[in-house]
Parts: structure tokens; sequence; C-alpha cells
């Protein structure tokens, strides 16, 4: 009997999705008096076809982002034509499991509907028209999921490096009216939800300026804001973390919630901005050297920072309400194919077994 439960045991503890060197405790329970801890998440997981990142989200996260389902690409592709069964499985699929539901994203020029800023002759259409399509699409999306969804990524990614506004079909026709409306638009759809502004490149001294003018300039005007999203796609050598830790702290200091909104740091050899893409992809293996598994220098680099990281934002848990993660588990991270396709990146807090990282099963440890 006692040799037939040590083998029966260790299988039941395997198939709860814990295995001996994984932690008991949980993220969520870990972070409880800190933040929520949170993960997007894609249609297949939400749908069942990837069972053991749902036993991850599951146990570990109290807060779901859809990866790509609430986009205006996919969930308004024509005008007055929308496409609710993934958003709808997301939504219910954080509802049965009690968790802080975020939306993702309202106003954005990527991913956007191709139909959004055009008349039928391709050009762009009035501000007049843009702004009742931007309310329409807003009203639409923001009012299906009234009373369901916590808050909602408003307007993403706005800003340029040096501060100034991105040329987008939103800045070219309505200038720099395009963010006020689009929190207006947002708080009449759901006066509940919580609103927020949402970037990478946050630890950039020019862009955290310009969004600390923003939300002033939004708070002075009366409209309703929560919350900065700060990115946090990182890489090895950058973000240098002081600067995102000033901007964290000077993000604070307005008063709203600071939330660490898309986190994943990649520990591939980083291809600058700037370089050449096609260049880059001549030369595939040198920006993608780690094909079958990460050498374990690196991997004590990349747990060491990430480490370095989350103490930083515990450090700032006043502040600070989530922190969500860009996946779960490094076999599904986008980081694998950009900026160029087909690479083999470790970016995630998961490996691909679904195996909980040093950095975090050390974090977790610190309670002990
Ligand atoms: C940006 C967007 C996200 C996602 C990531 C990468 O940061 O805000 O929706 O597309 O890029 O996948």
């Amino acid at each position: 009997m006692h040799r037939l439960l040590n083998f029966i045991l260790p299988l039941a503890f395997i198939a709860a999705g814990c295995s001996s060197d994984q932690p008991a405790v949980t993220l969520k329970e870990h972070f409880k008096n800190d933040f929520l801890i949170g993960a997007a998440i894609p249609v297949d997981h939400v749908k069942g076809l990837d069972s053991k990142a749902d036993s991850i989200v599951r146990r570990h996260f109290n807060s779901i982002v859809a990866e790509n389902c609430m986009k205006s690409e996919k969930i308004n592709p024509e005008e007055g034509v929308y496409f609710w069964d993934d958003a709808d499985a997301f939504v219910d699929y954080g509802q049965r499991n009690g968790m802080a539901i975020i939306g993702h994203t309202l106003v954005w020029h990527s991913q956007l509907a191709p139909w959004f800023p055009l008349d039928s002759a391709g050009n762009y259409v009035t501000p007049e028209i843009l702004k009742e399509r931007m309310r329409t699409h807003i009203a639409t999306v923001v009012g299906r999921y009234k009373g369901k969804i916590k808050g909602w990524d408003v307007v993403n990614e706005a800003i340029l490096e040096d501060g100034s506004y991105r040329p987008s079909p939103f800045y070219d026709i309505l200038g720099e009216e395009f963010i006020p409306l689009a929190f207006e638009y947002a708080h009449e759809a759901d006066p509940d939800a919580e609103l927020y502004i949402n970037d990478f490149s946050m630890a950039n001294p020019h862009k955290r300026e310009r969004y600390i003018r923003i939300v002033n300039d939004l708070k002075e005007r009366g409209l309703r804001i929560d919350g900065i999203g700060m990115q946090g796609h990182m890489g090895m050598d950058y973000p240098p973390l002081e600067q995102f830790e000033k901007s964290i702290e000077e993000f604070g200091k307005t008063g709203l919630h600071v939330m660490i909104t898309e986190w994943d740091m990649s520990a591939l050899p980083t291809v600058h901005e700037g370089a050449d893409i096609n260049k880059v992809m001549e030369n595939k293996e040198l920006y993608n050297p780690y094909v079958d598994s990460l050498p374990s220098e690196i991997s004590e680099q990349w747990n060491k920072r990430m480490s370095e990281c989350l103490a930083m934002f515990r450090r700032h848990a006043d502040v600070i309400s989530r922190v969500t993660l860009w996946g779960t588990h490094d076999g599904m991270s986008w980081r694998n194919d950009f900026p160029m396709f087909g690479r083999t990146d470790y970016p995630l807090p998961f490996d691909r077994n679904y195996m909980l990282k040093p950095a975090f099963k050390n974090e977790i440890a610190r309670n002990k």
C-alpha cells in the first residue's frame, strides 16, 4: 500500500498542475496585499485549446486581458459589423473564474479596422464622421460588457519617443482632441468602468513628461481617467530600470493608479531600433542564438533582472494596482515573432514546459 501511494501521490500532484519543484503558494496569493497579477490570454486558451496554460492562469492570476480579440480589426471588422464570439468567450472565462477583466483596447492606430478612418473612396473621413464612428464603436463595445469589465485601455500608444503625438488616423483627423474625446465616450458607455491610457517605452523621460501633461489636462477638463499603463516590453539591456522606476514614481504623483500592463522580457540579443530588418533577417542565426535552450548564464541574467523588476514593483505597491504579464509561457509569446519572425525567445514567467521560472519561485519563497 505504502509503495502504491508513493506512486499515486506524485501523479496526482502533477495532474493538479503542480510539480515537486513548483511552489505551493500561487502568484496571486503571494501578491494579494500588493497588486493584482494578470496575464494576457489568447482565444485558443479561452476556448480550452491550451489546457495547461488554462490551469496556470486559473491557479496563478486574478486578472486577464484579451491578447487580440477586442482590438477593432477583430471585434468591429466592418462598419456596423461586430464579431462577438471570441470577446464574449473571453469575458465569460474571466467572470466564471472571478477575475478582474481588462478591456484592450478602444482607440489604437495599430490593428485598427481598415474601414474606421476612411470613406468609400479610401480618403480620410471628416472629423465629425470620425468622432461619430469612435463614439459608436466605443458605445457598442464598452456597452456590451458594461458592469463586467473592470477597466479599459481607452487609448493605446499615442505618443512617440520624442514626446510628440504619433501621426495616426486619429491624430491626423482630430488632432490632440482624439484623446479627450475617447475618454469622454468611454465614460458615457460605462460610467463605472475604470479608464486607462497605455503605452510602451514609458521609461523614456519625453514620454513620461508628455503623459503627465495629458493626464493633468484630462483631469482639468473633468474627464475620468483612473490609470496610466506602462506596457513593460523589456529586453536584457533596456529600459534602464532606474528610469522605469522614475516613471512609476512620477506617474504615481498624479494620483492615478500605475499599471504594468504588458510585461515580458526578451532574453535574445536586442534587434536595435533603426536596424535594417532585412539585414537582421540575413543574420538570423546571430539574433536567434538559443534555438534549443537558454544557456544557464543567460538564464541567470534574465532571472536576476526579472527579480529586480519584481522588487521594484513591490517597492511601489502603494501606487501600482496591477502587474500584467503579456502571456503566460514562452511558447505562446509574440516575442518569438517580433521584431523578426521565427526566433526562440524566453520572455515569460513560465517556460515551454509550463514550469515557473526561478525569479518567480524565489519571489514566492520570500514569504516563507
Ligand atoms: C502592444 C499592444 C498589445 C500587443 C503587444 C504585442 O504592446 O498594446 O496589444 O499587440 O503590442 O503583441
